[in-house]
């Protein structure tokens, strides 16, 4: 891509239309757009309408019909069985048309929606691929929730299918999807017509008859489907994720717009091509899988690697370094806290230096807040640039980042580099106004969001303005606060909702209050992120009991953590809950959690001068950070 990352900006800035005009030519079109961008289309605009297109051509057909059908796609390397497979662009190719036809020989069409429920299997990929190439709408529910949250996400999409495995492959245990499959079916009002399930060999399970059947079988009997075109504007996918409430949201992604952005980010970001081997040691449930193991690398024509695995314990830490080496991976992209997790067990490289990384050029970072320690301490041991680069399930591609394809400017540890051209990236304060350079405030976009960001939540665009327009109009409310330092780098410090990131899993603990406040013996709660050295935050319980209650704290604890693994998942990582008498409020009633968040990290703070009652504070000090700093008196 010609121009450096200044010059880049610059043209996008100039001819935002043009420039992204320019990188539709990427993608082949059944039927061009009429226009890059129509505002008076959505809630804030739609990007390319009037064009056709499938996705799943995009990212295979016409790899194959190019003549490169016998390269690889798709990598399986699964730490957990030993297994290691791969499929190439007409394997892949052949099978998600398959599995289409299956699809649709049992009624899923164009619009329609599915569940895809599953490990880190190719079966995962090829589900999402066989409802693009429908125009069908995928819809896939991270492995670590439980059957509530997965029979939340049913009631909201009313897929017509689900498409699931028999188990899931943790260290040391075998996870059943069927029986959570079955429950959270059972919770939910809306039914599927149908499932196809995967059977694996390390847990067989029963199929209920008259709704259950072998995915593998009903693929291999089907007829090859071909690729429906839909509009740009047509949805590709719905990926929830967590909110404010426990009610989880359906972030809408489109066709056109995202695999304009999504090729886009390939080559200016990540720097890779056709023919590259591309991995994201992450899960096809988050919008990193979804991006940057399916589409990004597929829509690009390069080698994706589905790991099955964990950073460390599979068998050891030099896992990533061992996956990187055996398939020459070129760009490689995981959480800051895989990257802890393999520092804290291999401090000083020994296991990394057993692997020949001599094919990786970059190491990328995201999905959490990154310790300057982290980025050095991996630059130093790969002796290759280590990015930092800041996004949202919103997004679906790098907010702010360090470009590869346009020459990498100097990283600063910390940051998450410079807003990607395509981003007019704000920072206001409470009122509205633009903050000066270095100044925390609301990190927001200013209208329209580039392609493949949301257009709207799924069959709720009133709820989409509320969650993320209204704050500043005119903007797009990120969620994170953050500043934007005097050379133009982007610093995101922290969300400014109840939004946390445990071990680079987006949780609400919001959601968790809601569990914890339906246990019988518990009046009041709150759920607050403290800091933790490897998972970057976990989630902390305090709760203040019903007048008369006297159970052991740690049986109540046990009973808690248990309903939140119930309800939310083992993902949830709730491992702690205190009891206390009371919760510290401001005068108006709202709990104080930002205070306490600070008391549980032992950070400095000073008491609100809104609160209710001080010593309310002490007595939180008291039960979660007994060595904290002093109280300050109440600030003017
Ligand atoms: N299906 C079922 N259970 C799952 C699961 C899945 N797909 N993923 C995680 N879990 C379970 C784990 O088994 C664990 O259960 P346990 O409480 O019984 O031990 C629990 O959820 C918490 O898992 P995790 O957060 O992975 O913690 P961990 O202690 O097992 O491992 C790390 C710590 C750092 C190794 C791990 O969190 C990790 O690899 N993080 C990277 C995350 C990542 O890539 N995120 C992508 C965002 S870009
Ligand atoms: P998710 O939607 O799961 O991708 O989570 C998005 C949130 O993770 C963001 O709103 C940030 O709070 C956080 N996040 C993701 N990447 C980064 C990053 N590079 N630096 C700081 N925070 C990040």
């Amino acid at each position: 891509m010609a121009g450096g990352y200044d010059a880049t900006y610059a043209a996008w800035r100039a001819n935002p239309e043009g420039w992204w005009s320019a990188r539709a030519a990427a993608i082949d079109w059944e039927v061009p757009p009429r226009a890059a961008f129509d505002p008076t289309l959505g809630v804030y605009g739609r990007w390319f309408p009037g064009g056709r297109l499938n996705t799943c051509f995009n990212a295979l057909d016409r790899h194959v019909a190019a003549g490169l059908g016998d390269r690889p796609a798709l990598i399986w390397d699964s730490a957990m069985t030993g297994r290691v497979e791969t499929l190439s662009y007409a394997q892949l190719t052949d099978r998600v048309a398959r599995l289409a036809g299956a699809l649709a020989a049992r009624g899923v069409a164009r619009g329609d929606r599915v569940i895809v429920y599953m490990p880190m299997v190719p079966e995962a990929v090829i589900a999402m691929l066989a409802c693009a190439r429908l125009g069908a709408i995928h819809s896939v529910v991270f492995g670590g929730f439980a059957a509530a949250e997965l029979a939340s996400r049913i009631a909201d999409a009313q897929p017509k299918a689900i498409v699931s495995a028999s188990c899931g492959l943790e260290p040391g245990r075998i996870v059943p999807y069927k029986p959570l499959l079955d429950a959270a079916i059972a919770l939910s009002p809306h039914k599927p017509a149908f499932c196809l399930i995967l059977q694996r060999p390390e847990r067989v399970c029963d199929l209920a008859p008259g709704r259950d059947e072998d995915l593998r079988a009903a693929e291999d009997a089907a007829e090859p489907h071909p690729c429906v075109p839909v509009e740009a504007t047509d949805p590709l996918y719905i990926l929830y994720t967590s909110g404010t409430t426990g009610r989880p949201k359906g972030i809408v992604r489109d066709n056109g717009g995202h695999a304009v952005a999504l090729a886009n980010s390939m080559a200016m970001l990540y720097g890779a091509g056709a023919g590259d081997v591309f991995w994201a040691a992450s899960d096809v449930g988050w919008v990193v899988g979804h991006s940057y193991i399916v589409y990004g690398p597929l829509l690009a024509g390069c080698t994706t690697i589905v790991y099955e695995g964990k950073p460390v314990g599979t068998p050891d830490a030099g896992a990533f370094w061992r996956v990187c080496g055996q398939h020459g991976v070129k760009a490689m992209f995981t959480a800051p806290t895989a990257i802890r997790a393999i520092k804290r067990e291999d401090p000083e490289g020994r296991l990394m230096a057993r692997h020949d990384l001599a094919r990786l050029e970059a190491l990328f970072l995201a999905g959490e807040r990154c310790d300057p320690d982290t980025v050095l301490w991996a630059e130093t041991l790969l002796r290759r640039p280590v990015i930092d680069h800041w996004w949202q399930t919103e997004t679906g591609w790098a907010i702010t980042g360090n470009f590869r394809g346009l020459g990498l400017f100097p990283t600063r540890p910390g940051s998450g580099g410079k807003p990607s051209p395509g981003y007019d990236l704000r920072v206001l304060d409470e009122a509205g106004r633009e903050v000066p350079r270095g100044t925390i405030g609301d990190l927001v976009v200013k209208l329209p969001l580039p392609p493949s960001c949301v257009p709207t939540l799924w069959n709720n665009d009133q709820g989409f303005r509320d969650a993320y327009l209204s704050q500043h109009p005119g903007h797009y409310t990120t969620a994170d606060a953050g500043m934007i330092d005097e050379d133009g780098y982007v610093w995101v410090m922290s969300r400014t909702d109840d939004i946390i990131n445990v071990a680079g899993h987006r949780l609400s603990t919001g959601a968790m209050e809601e569990v914890l406040a339906a246990h019988p013996d518990v009046a009041e709660c709150a759920v607050v992120g403290v800091k933790d050295a490897l998972k970057g935050q976990v989630p902390l319980g305090l709760v203040v009991l019903k007048a008369g209650v006297t159970k052991d704290e740690k049986t109540l604890e046990a009973e808690l953590v248990a309903m939140v693994r119930d309800r939310i998942g083992p993902v949830a990582a709730f491992r702690t809950a205190r009891v206390v008498p009371r919760l510290p409020k401001t005068r108006s009633g709202k709990v104080l959690r930002a205070t306490i968040r600070k008391i549980a990290d032992g950070q400095d703070y000073t008491v609100p001068p809104t609160i209710d009652d001080p010593a309310s504070l002490e007595e939180i000090k008291s039960v979660v950070a007994p060595a904290g700093p002093p109280l300050r008196a109440p600030g003017p």
